[in-house]
């Protein structure tokens, strides 16, 4: 079988579970070749070698899983990141997060800071890679989501900088830090996902009991214990719940940030000095 007819018949296939079903069947191709979706078009009249494999990876992704754990690979604040089961496909609001991260950092000039629940090792990564002399504690309870860090510390060539402990939220970061930032589970339990989500992403990387604030909720707790301020990723229907939650324990100072479509997708909160560009 041509390059060209594989992937007529793996858009056919692909039909019934992908939005862009040629785009997935070129990635997918593109990826068994080991080379640039580009290069499929000047490749189209050449036969396709262990065609086996690849029609695996179409099987795979009819049964809806993720391209990215396909791959192996997932994009994300213009890099490319290792992901593999058992750790979060990093998603494109979280860039956002990144960028609050890096104002907080810069205006702090902050040296040393903790992410909680490092996942993939995507938001830690790029902070590391905008300032060459940040050094980053990053927590995780899985040791799955730790291992592929790891692995993205060592392509990055940034194990020096970015530090990996197992261990929930600061429990194992008993020395001082200068932010806090975390991307928690924040999926209130229950809810239901996609099949390509439900079915395949870790749950203990999405879900959190009740409305899904309770980890936000212990982390800002943990600001506040450590004066140090904090920086998180929320859903974007949980402005309500956090805010009600600062009412409750007299926190004042804090903002939420939104997203290109304007919801409300995180908070920053500070315990020591006026949070800057308070809406
Ligand atoms: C939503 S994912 C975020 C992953 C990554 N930071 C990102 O933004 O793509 C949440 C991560 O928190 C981890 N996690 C869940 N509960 C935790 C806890 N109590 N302490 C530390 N990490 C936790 C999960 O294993 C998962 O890797």
């Amino acid at each position: 079988m041509t390059v060209s007819e594989a992937l007529q018949e793996a858009t056919q296939q692909l039909r019934t579970v992908a939005e862009r079903p040629r785009l997935e069947a070129e990635i997918l191709l593109a990826d068994h070749l080991g080379c640039e979706r580009s290069m499929l078009l000047l490749r189209d009249r050449e036969e396709i070698e262990d065609a086996g494999s690849f029609w695996q990876k179409i099987q795979r992704r009819q049964k809806h899983e993720p391209l990215e754990y396909i791959t192996g690979r997932a994009g994300f604040y213009g890099e490319e990141f290792f992901v593999a089961p058992g750790v979060l496909i990093p998603r494109p609001e979280t860039e956002i997060l990144v960028e609050e991260a890096a104002a907080m950092i810069r205006s702090r000039d902050a040296s040393r800071i903790v992410e909680i629940g490092v996942g993939s090792g995507a938001v830690s990564v790029s902070l590391a890679r905008l300032f060459p002399e940040l050094e980053i504690v990053a927590t995780d309870i899985s040791s799955e989501a730790l291992t592929v860090a790891g692995e993205n510390l060592r392509r990055f060539g940034l194990e020096d900088r970015i530090e990996l402990r197992q261990g929930s939220l600061l429990d194992p970061v008993p020395e001082s830090v200068e932010l806090i930032v975390s991307n928690p589970p924040y999926v209130p339990e229950g809810t239901p996902l996609e099949p390509n989500v439900a079915d395949y992403e870790p749950h203990r990387a999405l879900f959190a009991p009740g409305d899904g604030t309770e980890l936000l909720r212990r982390i800002v707790l943990l600001g506040r214990e450590r004066h140090v301020p904090v920086l998180c990723e929320m859903g974007y229907d949980q402005r309500a719940a956090m805010e009600s939650f600062f009412r409750d324990e007299g926190i004042e100072n804090y903002r939420f940030y939104r997203d290109l479509a304007g919801l409300d997708r995180g908070f920053v909160v500070s315990f020591e000095v006026e949070v800057k560009g308070e809406e």
